[in-house]
């Protein structure tokens, strides 16, 4: 689970890497799920939760403003989706992680894969033509 794989490339090199530090973020979160014991692992989800929504508002400006400097036609959809993302991981609230931590890590690694199979496999694998025909790679 989470591990990249060459037909993800969106053949622009710093894209990539940051495509990678999210699944890296994602496998992370996976572990600690995974793990059979009863240890609490408040403290440890809510670093990778606060990381990941640290690093995708850093990703997603970085992709825009590409988008915008190059003039790409679906940059608003683009934009849709990415505040979605962040909102979803902004509404896990601490209280809810404290409660009921296998549950919601569990969800939230499901919103992470359908995330990855949803945009960056579809929607981002869709301006990797388009950037790389503006000399971007
Ligand atoms: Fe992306
Ligand atoms: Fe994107």
């Amino acid at each position: 689970m989470f591990k990249w794989k060459d037909e993800f490339s969106v053949n622009v090199e710093k894209i990539d890497e940051q495509h990678k530090e999210l699944f890296n973020l994602g496998s992370k979160l996976y572990t600690i799920v995974s793990a059979k014991d009863n240890v609490d692992r408040y403290d440890e989800i809510m670093e990778i939760l606060s990381e990941l929504r640290r690093y995708a508002i850093y990703h997603f400006g970085y992709e825009e403003e590409l988008m915008k400097q190059y003039g790409y036609e679906n940059y608003q959809k683009q934009k849709i989706e990415h505040a979605k993302f962040i909102e979803k991981i902004t509404s896990i609230s601490q209280e809810e992680v404290d409660e009921k931590q296998k549950k919601v890590s569990t969800e939230l690694i499901a919103f992470i894969a359908n995330w990855i199979e949803n945009h960056i496999l579809k929607s981002d694998m869709e301006y990797k033509e388009y950037f790389n025909s503006k000399g971007l790679y």
